[in-house]
């Protein structure tokens, strides 16, 4: 006799498109805090390199869309994804889809491939919707070489986990390079994590915001410049560093209001 099955039939999956919530619909949803808002929109004119960090549906696709919304109209910006959701309305986006393979299993055009052609493309931001594999690393080496200001999301459950996860994708594309290399890289393309979390009740939040110090071949430091505290259900801002300020600065920005500069040690 045949065992009973266990399944219960067929199963459909409904993939909504995230709403395109704005920045200021995420501050009014209580994602996060205004000061930190403030501070990444600054970030992004600023042209920091910024990962959006969170597991599955904690709104990744969501801030990334809100943060890219601040770049600049007369930027040349390429988005690339596995299935085009980002929405932006700036001038000149280009935006690029993975094709899958066809059924000889050949054509197939993977986010790598379209990162590395949209160097051709003389882009000034790369917006790449995930980075899942091998293409961290043409992001990372973007994000280092004249593409600064790029975005991008990864899955991972805390900003330091994200740095890690980055180097390890890294490693899975055909390039052989030392892993050490690629921690060097990382540590010098990122500046700063952006932690989202999907809680229990579906709230989304952003948990956590970093700042990267490391530099090298340092172990992975970050400086938290915010942080969300469970116990009192708000959010801390803190000071941030020095250097950090300096970089704004260069760019004509600067620190947002309620986010001082660290008193030098
Ligand atoms: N801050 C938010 N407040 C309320 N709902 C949100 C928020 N951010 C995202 N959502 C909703 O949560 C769902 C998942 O969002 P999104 O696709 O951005 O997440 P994701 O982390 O990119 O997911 P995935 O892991 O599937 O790529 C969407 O329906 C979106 O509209
Ligand atoms: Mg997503």
């Amino acid at each position: 006799m045949l065992p009973p099955l266990a399944l219960n039939g067929p199963v459909v999956t409904i993939r909504l498109f995230p709403k395109a919530y704005g920045l200021s619909e995420l501050l009014a949803r209580g994602t996060l805090d205004a000061t930190t808002a403030e501070f990444l929109r600054r970030c992004v004119q600023a042209r920091l390199n910024i990962i959006v960090s969170g597991g599955t549906a904690s709104g990744k696709t969501t801030m990334l869309n809100a943060l890219s919304a601040f770049i600049p109209d007369h930027e040349r910006i390429i988005t690339i994804e596995d299935a085009a959701e980002l929405s932006l309305e700036q001038e000149h986006v280009i935006r690029l889809e993975t094709r899958p393979a066809n059924v000889e299993g050949t054509g197939a055009v993977p986010i790598r491939e379209l990162v590395r052609n949209s160097l051709r493309m003389r882009p000034d931001r790369i917006v790449v919707g995930e980075c899942r594999g091998g293409e961290a690393l043409d992001m990372l080496q973007a994000m280092n070489t004249g593409h600064e200001g790029s975005l991008t999301t990864v899955h991972a459950n805390t900003a330091g986990d994200a740095l890690t996860r980055l180097q390890t994708l890294a490693s899975m594309s055909d390039v052989e390079i030392p892993f050490q290399a690629l921690h060097e890289q990382v540590n010098q393309a990122v500046d700063v994590i952006v932690q989202l979390q999907r809680g229990s009740d579906g709230t989304r939040r952003v948990v956590s915001c970093d700042y990267v110090v490391s530099a090298y071949d340092q172990p992975f430091r970050l400086h938290s410049l915010m942080r969300w505290q469970p116990a009192t259900g708000g959010f801390v801002v803190g000071s941030a560093p020095e250097r950090l300020r300096n970089r704004l600065e260069a760019t004509g920005e600067h620190l947002p209001d309620g986010m001082p500069v660290e008193a030098s040690r």
